[in-house]
């Protein structure tokens, strides 16, 4: 077996195999595989449009490259003698198309700003599949809280009841946080499409490069400048990686509640039984055990995130090898994330709320007492501290009914709400959890008319969305297209 082909000058190639892996990229490589084809097809095509390799060899080149963009990458490539897919492919051409072809396909460039424009690349269509999978979770979201703006529910600050609230106001309120992990997502496209190829090493290069050329053709919509930056940056890639951790905290609190709410002393949801598992002993378990394993998930994510930052941090310019340790954290939390996003909409999909449940505890824990407050302020002038002490001493005399109001009136504030005019229907009423939901109608409350509001504006929202994520994906296969059009009309040119 041949050896390194970097390592025929400078360095001798008789290293130990643990040296050889240890230094390889190659495993994580498989990630940036395709991406790395298209880099070196634009790379030839500029080079040839440039005048600074022949059509001859860029011909021989492209035909070399179209095989591998076509069918993927043989096995033999991934070889570990190889430092990375970037050396892989590169001997893999001198090999397949000769010396005189093959060997000029690194001419102005390095593998720092080949890698670095692979990664965003890459990066580009992973965060494109993560705003498609958050637009079908939205969507979810939205039509299952269509069904429930009725279905009443305890809402919990400090996991305690404390005012009702409804299924779809919950639902909703998910729905909003994963819409902003939607536009950080979206955001951080932007960042990461700008195109590094042509920083060379850090410096570029004297060759008559346009680095607006390869940008174009790979589908970026502008270059990142700055030569240095452009290979030793990664504050794109730790965003990402945040932007996934960020949504993990979110699916991981969603999935907290789905394991307390499938308790038999919650019970207010069935999940379907594919998401969950049983126990070796206990014949009667259902245990919701894919919820608990994407919790734990978002702790791996966040680990990834603490990995890229601690790496990063203190590299002094412009590449350092360390770099390469950060992307197996990116893929790993790009691909956890976005098969979290698939699964958790698969479980809330198969989800059987339970109303009956639900309604049974809407009104529990004197959750309704706020209400009663907000009825004495309202009816009956109180300033809402008054009113706020009279319902609090009321609970803590153990009832919260007429007399009981009527003798913590007289205690804290020496008024006769009965002499006032309170009776028994208007207690009754502001006890009412229905009562106190259909007044909280403020933008974004849970009154009925207020989530459908919300409801109509998300689903307003995510249709731009859709269409967001549907033009991004077709302009970068566009451009794919069309570069692949132009360097099968350069090989035939050289044909004829
Ligand atoms: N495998 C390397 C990485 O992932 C590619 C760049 C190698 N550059 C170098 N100067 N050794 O970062």
């Amino acid at each position: 077996m041949a050896g390194d082909s970097l390592r025929t000058g400078r360095l001798g190639d008789d290293r130990p195999e643990s040296v050889t892996s240890f230094l390889s990229s190659m495993e994580a490589d498989r990630w940036i595989g395709n991406a790395d084809v298209l880099v070196d097809i634009a790379h030839v095509m500029m080079l040839e449009r440039q005048g600074i390799i022949e059509r001859q060899y860029a011909a021989t080149l492209l035909s070399a490259l179209l095989p591998l963009h076509r069918d993927g990458l043989p096995e033999e490539i991934f070889d570990e003698r190889h430092e990375d897919i970037h050396a892989g492919i590169e001997a893999y051409l001198i090999e397949s198309a000769g010396m005189d072809a093959g060997g000029r396909l690194h001419i102005g460039r390095s593998r720092n700003d080949e890698v670095a424009t692979c990664i965003r690349i890459r990066l580009r269509e992973l965060v494109l599949e993560e705003l498609g999978l958050l637009a079908g979770l939205r969507r979810l979201l939205i039509d299952t809280a269509r069904e429930h703006t009725g279905t009443m529910m305890p809402g919990f600050t400090h996991l305690q009841h404390a005012q009702p609230t409804t299924l779809a106001h919950h639902l909703m309120a998910y729905e909003a946080a994963f819409s902003r992990d939607f536009e950080r997502f979206a955001e951080s496209l932007g960042r990461i499409g700008r195109s590094p190829l042509g920083a060379a090493a850090f410096a570029s290069t004297g060759y008559p490069i346009d680095r607006a050329l390869t940008a174009g053709l790979l589908g970026f919509e502008r270059i990142e400048e700055n030569t240095m930056d452009a290979v030793a940056a990664r504050d794109v890639v730790i965003e990402a990686i945040s932007d996934c951790a960020i949504l993990m905290s979110t699916v991981s609190r969603l999935c907290e509640e789905l394991v307390l709410w499938s308790s038999s002393f919650v019970a207010f949801v069935e999940l379907p039984d594919a998401c969950c598992s049983t126990s070796s002993i206990m014949p009667q378990k259902k245990n919701p055990d894919t919820a608990e394993i994407m919790r734990a998930k978002a702790g791996t994510v966040t680990g990834a995130l603490i990995a890229a930052l601690t790496i990063v941090k203190a590299l002094p310019m412009s590449y350092n090898r360390d770099l390469q340790e950060l992307s197996p954290h990116l893929w790993k939390a790009a691909f956890e994330s976005g098969r979290c996003t698939r699964l958790l909409c698969d479980m809330l999909k198969g989800a059987r709320f339970n109303k009956t449940r639900m309604r049974e505890e809407a009104a529990k824990g004197g959750s309704t007492a706020t209400e009663l407050a907000d009825v004495l302020v309202r009816e009956y002038g109180l300033p809402f501290r008054t009113a706020h002490g009279i319902v609090g001493r009321a609970v803590r005399l153990g009832r919260l009914d007429l007399a009981t109001l009527d003798a913590a009136a007289r205690e804290m504030a020496g008024i006769s709400l009965l002499a006032a005019g309170l009776d028994k229907a208007g207690v009754a009423r502001a006890l009412d959890p229905e009562f106190g939901i259909s007044v909280r109608k403020a933008p974004g409350g849970p009154a009925p008319e207020a989530v459908q509001a919300s409801i109509s504006a998300a689903a307003s929202r995510l249709d731009g969305d859709e269409s967001y994520v549907a033009g991004r994906q077709k302009a970068i296969s566009r451009a794919n297209e069309r570069m692949i059009q132009e360097a099968q009309e350069l090989i035939a040119s050289q044909q004829n």
